[in-house]
């Protein structure tokens, strides 16, 4: 082993029922180095953390922490050690509040007793100085977007972590000034002489931050890279097994097919302390981009469209039909359809099967008193494991054992299956690997292509433009600009928000 050698998996061996998600697999981590780990939906990344930090037993193999064998039996254990973790799916409380969340278990007392004064505002000082985020650490975190959850979840390993730090998909649902700053904290406990293992589906942030990294694929090891040594398209066809050029992703033409016809339009639909007045409208065969930072609005525009959040205000007219009070169930049967961002709390239901999931809203489209038939389920799973490459031995495998990414594609195939008129989707693409992104990218222009709606948000701003006929911009909660067909890019998206015109008064067209 080499000195500088940190922490050292040994053919690591785990199974589940009817996967082998790991094979024999060694990992090695050195002191001071940022290493990613790679491999599509499904490749076995997690699986791998969970074992290294306690989480899930492995069948075979050792682990070494500066050359001690350890066998850590928890991730309290692991922490012990020095091994902080974000896990994939943000494990924390949401009843509590975002610096409950932080200090759990290591509270500030003073005589005897917690110190609530001390730490609401050690949590703000760790926010503001490490992330530069300012918010309420009294809030509830359930009061706060996937984004700041995930924030908090990085400030506490952050906080915590001695030796190795392990972030799986901690970027998943921020914007780029945020994975800015954490990739400085990176770097900067980098330089400490910790080790960090890093996992994320963009690219251009494992090219930018890592010093290595290790390619799993199908539970295998593949290699162990020199990140400077590999390039993007070498890097993805280990990680598929085949050979890979990766598609240039150019700007969407302002497609010439879609209908003179609104299926949907909006005056002044708000929500007063989430949302202020929106205005827009959406054409058939249309998709529609909301673009904006972390905490502009985006989420919270969809959700009253959708009816999940009721508007104190304004208007919502879908086919010519003005609706008085929208709700989920009629948003549904009047064709909508709504591929929330946060999966965990809004999308799966663990317990149920991939196709059971699957068929949840298709189900409340029809009535519960018209049962799909089993057939039908089966043709509808089989057609969707297929389109969207989902990764499972069974469609009747429980959805909470699926990789992230697959789970998100299972959510998103729930709403594909609706047949919607207009399909809104938030962060459709998110935790998913990037051959399974190209291939949602383009689903969403054929769906377009063959008259559907679509309300597309996304943190990745290229996507946006890569996707979208129009794209309304947000800012701290107003819509403030809109951009269309050859204006769309992602220098002038940015600029509008930067500079941001006026407040949008009412809908263009
Ligand atoms: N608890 C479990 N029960 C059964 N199978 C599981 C369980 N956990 C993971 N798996 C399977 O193990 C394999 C590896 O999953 P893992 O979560 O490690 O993938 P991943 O590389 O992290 O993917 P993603 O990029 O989607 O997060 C998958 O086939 C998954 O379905
Ligand atoms: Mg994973």
């Amino acid at each position: 082993m080499n000195s500088d050698s940190l922490l050292v998996a040994k053919g690591i061996s785990k199974g589940f029922p009817g996967v082998k998600a790991l094979s024999n697999v060694d990992f090695s981590l050195r002191k001071g180095e940022i290493h990613s780990l790679m491999g599509e939906n499904g490749a076995g990344k997690s699986t791998l953390i969970k074992v290294l930090t306690g989480i899930l037993k492995k069948d075979q193999g050792q682990i070494y922490l500066e050359n001690s064998l350890i066998s850590p039996a928890s991730a309290e254990e692991a922490k012990r050690l020095g091994i902080s973790t974000v896990y994939q799916e943000v494990n924390l409380c949401e009843n509590l509040s975002v610096a409950e969340n932080i200090y759990i278990g290591r509270e500030p007392k003073k005589n005897g007793r917690i110190d609530w004064k001390e730490m609401y505002r050690k949590a703000e000082v760790l926010l503001k100085e490490k992330l530069n985020i300012e918010i309420d650490v009294k809030r509830t975190l359930s009061s706060y977007s996937t984004a700041i959850q995930q924030m908090t979840a990085i400030a506490k390993a952050v906080d915590t972590s001695s030796g190795v730090l392990i972030l799986d998909e901690p970027t998943s649902s921020l914007d780029k000034s945020e994975v800015q700053k954490l990739f400085e904290v990176m770097k900067n406990l980098k330089s400490r002489g910790m080790g960090i293992i890093f996992v994320s589906h963009f690219l251009d942030q494992v090219f930018e931050i890592s010093d290595r990294i290790t390619v799993l694929r199908n539970g295998q090891l593949i290699g162990e890279y020199q990140t400077s040594l590999l390039t993007r398209n070498e890097l993805v066809s280990k990680m598929i097994g085949k050979e890979w050029i990766e598609p240039l992703l150019s700007q969407k033409k302002h497609a010439a097919n879609i209908s003179k016809k609104n299926f949907l339009m909006v005056k002044g639909l708000e929500k007063k302390g989430s949302m202020n007045p929106v205005h827009l409208s959406i054409k058939k065969g249309e998709v529609l981009g909301l673009a904006g930072l972390l905490g502009s609005g985006r989420t919270e525009t969809a959700k009253l469209l959708f009816g999940i959040d009721a508007s104190d205000n304004g208007t919502l007219v879908i086919e010519n039909e003005k609706i008085h009070s929208m709700n989920p169930k009629l948003a549904i049967e009047k064709g909508l359809g709504f591929c929330p961002e946060d999966r965990k709390t809004e999308g799966i239901v663990g317990e149920l099967t991939i196709r059971e999931n699957m068929m949840l809203a298709l189900q409340s489209k029809r009535g519960i008193f018209n049962y799909i038939p089993l057939k039908e389920q089966k043709k509808i799973a089989e057609k969707y494991i297929k389109l969207l490459n989902i990764k499972t031995p069974d469609m009747e495998e429980k959805i909470e054992n699926l990789s992230g990414g697959n789970q998100q594609k299972v959510i998103l195939s729930r709403w594909l299956a609706t047949n919607p008129s207009l399909l809104i989707m938030d962060e459709p693409t998110r935790g998913v690997d990037i051959g399974s992104k190209l291939e949602i990218r383009k689903l969403i222009l054929d769906l377009a292509a063959e008259g559907v709606s679509i309300l597309f948000i996304s943190a990745e701003l290229e996507e946006v433009a890569a996707c979208c006929d129009r794209v309304i911009v947000l800012r701290d909660r107003y819509q403030i600009g809109q951009l269309e067909g050859e204006k769309i890019s992602v220098k002038n998206i940015l600029e509008l928000i930067s500079e941001g015109a006026g407040v949008v008064e009412s809908v263009h067209d």
